[in-house]
């Protein structure tokens, strides 16, 4: 009997060691090539026509598949006059700063006829992320689904939760009649509010409840009864949180920010600009005979305006052929959503939120804690310049911060800054780890309402455990602030309202199963806390995920040093990132 007989026979008796011989295949990832166009694209949505910023025309933009451990190749290539830069938002980027995409964060933006190939690996991770420019308020129109599927014929790492029938994105966004570009540059100029959006989108299709928006402008989700449908829901929207429900159907939970989590079922979801979940949808054993609406329409907390409209996409059953087409009229339900402003629902959904917590997908909470950091978030004002009158608040111009800092972009990528230890005249190392004045934050607010304007960070070792407590402020207006950290995911280990208690709070600190993801929503009128471990070399951006308050300020960032050995350590940038 020759060798390889034996070794097919040992095969066969033993599939662990079978299994073993495969676990090379397993782990070596796919190189994946996907090629972005930006170009110019006339869409037409309620009556109005623009023409807008797109990746390949296409808007949203084109879907990224990938399974876990495959290398990205994405060359984006810039034909448009503006300068634009990409974002894989979620994704880890463990030793690939380079490729994270912030504007003068990580990269210099991509100037018109420049491009840019942004490489890196997805490493742990599986689920649903987005991509999205970062830029300006170019993300308006240029964002995208990106989905990572767990590894093929992985036996120890299955979805644990039932195989669905068919995956479905649903991504959320705003729709501006005109371009979103003008609307933000004439607010910086005037310190006012940026105007609203005229209408929300699943799929960049507003439906059926706007002014002249028809059954072509609706985005419809055919199915089958009695099966099970995987909705990967996406809040690319600029500057609102959304609920979104689908009438006489309740939907389960089961991973957000590409992290599972407990399951659990609800009627309606709460999701932030920047997050993303994954729901199941079963849909009824029998054809219903009824149509029902799916909806989203925003969570609004603060003071100003917003878009107070709903977006609409139906949910339609196939026909069975018993049915002549012509009877085929049925009622349409509607979902009943929350109040707008119904913060008791936003809280109590993001405590059913945990992490799921297995062997096989542990949740590894810091539980010590090496830096402590207490931000407090919120809205503020710059002096209007003279000989200039302003419409913010009295007369000023509307600014955000963090601990009173509202952040200035550089001129230059802070990363390359960093790498080559230019710093000086950069940014300085200085960011306060709490509020240098403090005050009762909740209470009445300040009189004194201006900022500190600053290119600031704070440095971390590699490796620190680190925890930061967000704490809203009351300043022009308590407002629920979706947080976002790049670089990393986190640990949501408490919430509350009113003033973080430093004493008291920690001690309802969940260590055990919190929900790990990279947005959170600071609670309208209260604090978050989180953890991390900054183990990720490199220059993270962190920041409100509402567009008008990243402009006016509310981000900072985290310089995490390199660790000892090689593996982690940044290495150099790649040939062609994109010079300033
Ligand atoms: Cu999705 Cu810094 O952003």
């Amino acid at each position: 009997m020759g060798a390889s007989s034996t070794n097919m026979r040992l095969l066969l008796i033993c599939p662990f060691i079978a299994f073993l011989l495969l676990l090379p295949q397993l782990a070596a990832g796919k190189t994946r090539h996907y090629r972005f166009n930006i170009i110019l694209q006339n869409v037409t949505r309620l009556c109005h026509t623009k023409s807008m910023v797109t990746v390949n025309g296409q808007y949203p933009g084109p879907r990224i598949v990938a399974r876990e451990g495959d290398n990205l190749l994405i060359k984006v290539v810039n034909h448009v006059k503006t300068n634009i830069s990409i974002h894989w938002h979620g994704v880890r980027q463990l030793r690939s700063g380079w490729a994270d995409g912030p504007g003068y964060i990580t990269q210099c933006p991509i100037q018109t006829g420049q491009s840019y190939v942004y490489n890196y690996t997805i490493v742990g991770q599986r689920g649903t992320l987005f991509w999205h420019a970062h830029f300006s308020w170019l993300r308006a129109t240029v964002y995208g689904a990106l989905v990572i599927l767990p590894k093929r014929g992985n036996q120890l790492f299955p979805y644990p939760f039932p195989k669905p029938y068919k995956e479905i994105p649903i991504i959320f966004g705003e729709w501006f009649n005109v371009d979103s570009e003008a609307i933000i540059s004439q607010a910086l100029q005037t310190g006012a509010g940026p105007n609203v959006s005229d209408a929300y989108t699943i799929n960049g299709l507003p439906g059926p409840l706007y002014n002249c928006s028809g059954a072509e402008d609706t985005f419809t989700l055919k199915v089958k009864a009695g099966e099970t449908y995987l909705l990967r829901l996406i809040n690319a929207a600029l500057n609102d949180e959304l609920f979104f429900s689908i009438a006489n159907h309740s939907i389960t939970v089961i991973e957000v920010d590409a992290v599972y989590v407990k399951p659990f079922e609800t009627d309606i979801i709460l999701i932030t600009p920047g997050q993303t979940a994954n729901v199941l949808l079963k849909t009824k054993p029998h054809f219903p005979n009824a149509t029902f609406l799916m909806a989203a329409r925003p969570y609004a907390t603060g003071q100003g305006t917003f878009d107070n409209s709903t977006v609409a996409g139906i949910l339609e059953y196939e026909l069975p052929s018993i049915y002549s087409t012509k009877n085929g009229k049925f009622p349409l339900f509607k979902p009943t959503l929350p109040a707008l402003n119904d913060t008791l629902f936003a809280a109590n959904y993001s405590s059913k939120l945990r992490s799921l917590a297995t062997a096989q997908y542990p949740a590894k909470v810091p539980q010590t804690v090496d830096m402590r950091f207490f931000f407090t978030i919120g809205l503020g004002t710059n002096p209007c310049p003279k000989n200039q009158t302003c419409q913010g608040p009295n007369g000023t111009k509307f600014a955000a911060s963090i601990n009173n800092i509202s952040f200035l972009l550089p001129a230059t990528a802070l990363l390359q800054t960093h790498f080559y230890g230019k710093s000086n005249g950069v940014y300085t190392t200085d960011f306060p780890s709490y509020p240098l004045n403090p005050f009762n934050y909740t209470g009445a607010p300040p009189n004194n309402t201006g900022v500190t304007n600053g290119t600031k960070v704070v440095t971390l070792p590699f490796n620190a455990s680190v925890e930061i407590v967000l704490q809203d402020t009351s300043i022009l207006g308590a407002e629920s602030h979706p947080f976002h950290l790049h670089g990393f995911n986190f640990f949501v280990v408490g919430q509350g309202f009113g003033n973080y208690d430093p004493h008291n709070d920690p001690t309802m600190f969940n260590l055990i199963d919190p929900v790990e993801r990279n947005t959170v929503g600071v609670p309208s009128g209260g604090w978050v806390a989180i953890r991390f471990q900054a183990d990720n070399p490199g220059v993270w951006l962190m920041h409100c995920h509402y567009d008008a308050h990243l402009s006016w300020g509310l981000r900072m960032a985290w310089v995490v040093q390199d660790g000892k050995f090689p593996n982690q350590k940044l290495p150099p940038p790649p040939a062609d990132l994109p010079k300033c």
